[in-house]
């Protein structure tokens, strides 16, 4: 038997139905925030994460899938979305349009040939914004409360909020100086990774899994003390809108994101719930002034998010949230005699009107047909025999009252409109 790749999951069942409902919830709330929805490809040339993501992070030195297509072309599996909706950005030439700040968001695949395990797939699901155009600081309050409205509509309790300034471009450079100083008498203490880190981003060091308890690491300078005055007014600023929106935040001096492409404002939401494992980090952004610039668009600042959808579905699972309730159908409509061609018809005028209707396919009895009722939660059950057929009035059955209705073909919408409630 054919089994799936390493790292990726099927979708179905309850999961398919959880992974819908999110999906909704994330897009109405999109609405209420004015985001529109982009969609990129799924593979893009491999130069655009190379210089996009960076060519000394994780993500691009070691998780790409790569392939060559039948035309000669280096292509790459996008392993994060912000790169794409960049290009995006840049080639439909968005910069150009009247109502700026450009606001986007996207539900998308991504891909990363990372170790799995428990929160941490080869595919995976995002959800995410990308603002370009503004660097008002409110923005970045706003990218912020997105997921933090989100996981909060959810219901979800045991979440922290981390927040970090990298500063501008300037800033960056002397913070990078002060730690090239600081780490390297102590060069070889480091792990491979980051001696290699050391030449390469330094500020990357900061994020290593395996040196992290060292003293070394403690002491190490903070980004804060290099922070120039713009710098500096900048991240009050955030944290002032995102006081004013009551989003309470922990500083957290070494989140420096495992993407080169942050300045400024970088965050992370992370499921604080004792015992729920490692891969807590459910999102994380931040802003990218360089970006665009660097990708050869016109200089124009951004900032975004992205969630991963996997950790979010745990996330709700650990903490007992039920998305789903008691889901089911509102009508069940069962053929009986030879009455087929007259059941197609009124199935398909119910749904037409707005019903979640289902019908007989497998020819079943008339008990095996209230049992499927049963098993698909049906809230009516309507008879459709010869009797029916010849009068037009039908018979509908409440199938948790049991309560009988004889009801006109002529009044029927009428009746399921009165009874039940439509969803939009
Ligand atoms: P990221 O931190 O690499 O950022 O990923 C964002 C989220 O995606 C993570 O917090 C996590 O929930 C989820 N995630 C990442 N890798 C995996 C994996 N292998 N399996 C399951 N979930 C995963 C970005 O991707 C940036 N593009 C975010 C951004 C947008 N920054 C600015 N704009």
């Amino acid at each position: 038997m054919i089994q799936k790749p390493k790292g990726t999951y099927d979708v179905f069942d309850r999961e398919g139905k959880k992974i819908l409902y999110l999906q909704k919830l994330f897009s109405s709330l999109m609405e209420k925030y004015n985001y529109e929805y982009v969609r990129t490809p799924v593979f893009e040339m491999s130069e655009l994460f190379h210089r996009g993501v960076g060519d000394t992070t994780d993500i691009v030195t070691k998780e790409t899938y790569d392939f060559i297509d039948r035309g000669g072309r280096g292509m790459t599996l996008r392993p994060e979305g912000t790169a794409g909706v960049v290009r995006s950005f840049i080639e439909n030439k968005m910069y150009g349009r009247a109502t700026q700040p450009v606001k986007v968001w996207y539900g998308e695949t991504m891909y990363r040939y990372e170790r799995p395990q428990s929160g941490r797939y080869r595919e995976f699901y995002q959800l995410g914004v990308e603002v370009f155009g503004s660097t008002d600081p409110m923005i970045d309050a706003e990218v912020i409360s997105i997921p933090v409205q989100f996981y909060q509509l959810l219901g979800l309790k045991g979440i922290k909020v981390h927040i970090n300034s990298l500063g501008d471009k300037e800033s960056r450079l002397a913070y990078k100086n002060a730690l090239l100083e600081h780490f390297k008498p102590y060069l070889d203490t480091l792990c491979e990774d980051c001696k290699e880190r050391y030449h390469k981003n330094p500020l990357r060091i900061l994020d290593c899994k395996i040196d992290a308890d060292k003293e070394i690491m403690k002491n190490a300078p903070k980004m804060q003390d290099y922070l120039n005055e713009e710098s500096k007014t900048y991240y009050e600023n955030v944290k002032k809108y995102l006081d004013s929106l009551g989003i309470s935040y922990i500083e957290t001096p070494n989140l420096v994101r495992g993407l080169d492409y942050y300045s400024h404002t970088v965050f992370e939401v992370e499921a604080s719930v004792e015992g729920f494992g490692s891969q807590n980090v459910l999102c994380g952004g931040g802003r990218y002034d360089g970006l665009v610039e660097m990708l050869d668009g016109p200089s124009t600042p951004g900032v975004g998010f992205a969630l991963g959808l996997e950790r979010l579905l745990t996330a709700l699972e650990f903490e007992k949230i039920d998305l789903l309730g008691e889901s089911g159908i509102d009508i069940y409509v069962i053929p009986m005699d030879d009455t087929k061609e007259y059941t197609i018809r009124i199935t398909n005028i119910l749904r037409m009107n707005g019903f979640n209707v289902d019908t007989d396919m497998m020819n079943r009895n008339i008990k095996g047909n209230f049992k499927q009722a049963d098993r698909l939660n049906a809230k009516y059950v309507m008879i459709i025999g010869s009797e029916e057929l010849n009068s037009q009035i039908l018979t509908i059955k409440d199938n948790k009252t049991q309560e009988e209705f004889k009801i006109k073909e002529e009044n029927l919408i009428d009746f399921f409109d009165e009874k039940i409630e439509v969803e939009e």
